[in-house]
């Protein structure tokens, strides 16, 4: 009886333990903008709350960020890549269409022990991947996974169309994840896809039903499509929608939560979910100012800019909404403190 109960206490929780980014140098900002498309710094920063975006440019593709920001996670934590059995790489923007950025990554860190693969849920993919991380280190199969996301977002905004241009920028953020017996990790998930979204927000060309042409080129159907007041609508009702039934469903209240995380798409989006959750702006993560929406990114991103300010045991609340559409919330209690600030 005592042996059953100590079992079933040392239940198996996965726990982010450790994380890594990078944004390329080169900043894009309003002002630039500007001279590019009809818009304004003013326009912008009021009705998305973007001043600039990281562009990572030519001859590299989102594996080479990936790599970037694998390596920042391994070197903060002393990883040993031998050891890692897993690599998911959340991307909708990946280098090639095969082969994966995980396979590249893996290849150009020496992580020869793991297999991975690419997860592509635009910018529901970090909550997606965390989800699937943390059922694989609860079954007990895997004992350390890296998902890493990133993004060049760049490679697909029309920078002749101001509806969608100043929203996105490029970047990268690896967590490592492992087994815990601790009262913290990844408590709970509510995610969805609806498939309702296509029209709204699709790239129109580039797969198997449009592959490239020059007509499809001419067309500029490779560039984010994107019907901005519909899918706004739908990012603050289910985003918000999906924050508040996490809390619920938890019994939490504002008190009990630490930290809103939300995907970084728009400033008005991420205020309307912090307000249905009664959670004052102090406890929500924003970095969109600084880096746009980076799609899969974003929330990773934001845990890299305030890590320092996250404590062990802090209940954190994450929410994203993207393409399919496809949205849902993580729950989840932080497993560590860090001394040293990065650099926000
Ligand atoms: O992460 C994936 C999910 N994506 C999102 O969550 C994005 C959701 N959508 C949005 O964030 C917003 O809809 C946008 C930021 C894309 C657009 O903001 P909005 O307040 O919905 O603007 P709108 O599209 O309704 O356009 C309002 C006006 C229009 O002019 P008229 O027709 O009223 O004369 C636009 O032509 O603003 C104009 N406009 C601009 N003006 C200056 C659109 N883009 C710009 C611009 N600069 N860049």
């Amino acid at each position: 009886m005592f042996l059953a109960q100590n079992i079933m206490k040392k239940k198996i929780k996965a726990v982010i333990n450790g994380i890594g980014g990078y944004v390329p140098e080169a900043i894009l900002d309003n002002e630039e903008l500007s001279r590019m498309v009809d818009t304004s710094d003013e326009w912008i920063m009021s009705r998305i709350g973007i001043k600039t975006r990281h562009v990572l440019g030519e001859r590299r593709g989102s594996a080479y960020m990936g790599i970037k920001a694998v390596q920042d996670l391994i070197d903060k934590t002393s990883l040993d890549t031998k050891d890692v059995d897993l690599l998911i790489c959340c991307t909708t923007t990946p280098s090639f269409v095969f082969p994966s950025n995980a396979s590249l990554i893996c290849g150009a860190l020496g992580i020869t022990s793991a297999y991975g693969y690419d997860l592509a849920a635009a910018c529901s993919g970090f909550i997606f991947g965390l989800d699937t991380c943390a059922t694989m280190i609860e079954s007990g199969k895997y004992k350390k996974i890296i998902l890493v996301c990133s993004e060049k977002m760049t490679a697909i905004t029309n920078y002749e169309d101001r509806n969608t241009c100043p929203l996105f920028g490029d970047g990268a953020a690896a967590v490592l994840i492992e087994p815990t017996t601790e009262d913290v990790g990844v408590v709970d998930s509510i995610l969805r896809i609806d498939g309702l979204g296509k029209e709204n927000l699709h790239l129109k060309a580039g797969g198997s039903l449009h592959p490239a042409s020059i007509e499809t080129v001419t067309n500029k159907e490779h560039y984010i499509y994107q019907e901005g007041q519909a899918v706004f609508k739908r990012a603050v009702s289910d985003m918000a929608g999906v924050a508040e039934e996490i809390m619920i469903k938890n019994a939490l209240t504002s008190d009990d939560i630490a930290w809103l995380v939300p995907h970084q798409a728009n400033i008005r989006i991420i205020e309307a979910v912090a307000k249905r959750m009664s959670l004052p702006r102090e406890k929500t993560l924003i970095n969109i100012e600084h880096y746009g929406n980076t799609s899969a990114a974003s929330i990773p991103l934001c845990l890299w800019d305030y890590e320092s300010r996250l404590r062990k045991g802090d209940i954190l609340v994450l929410a994203a909404f993207g393409a399919g559409f496809s949205w849902g919330s993580v729950l989840l209690k932080w497993g560590y403190d860090i001394e040293h600030s990065k650099k926000m």
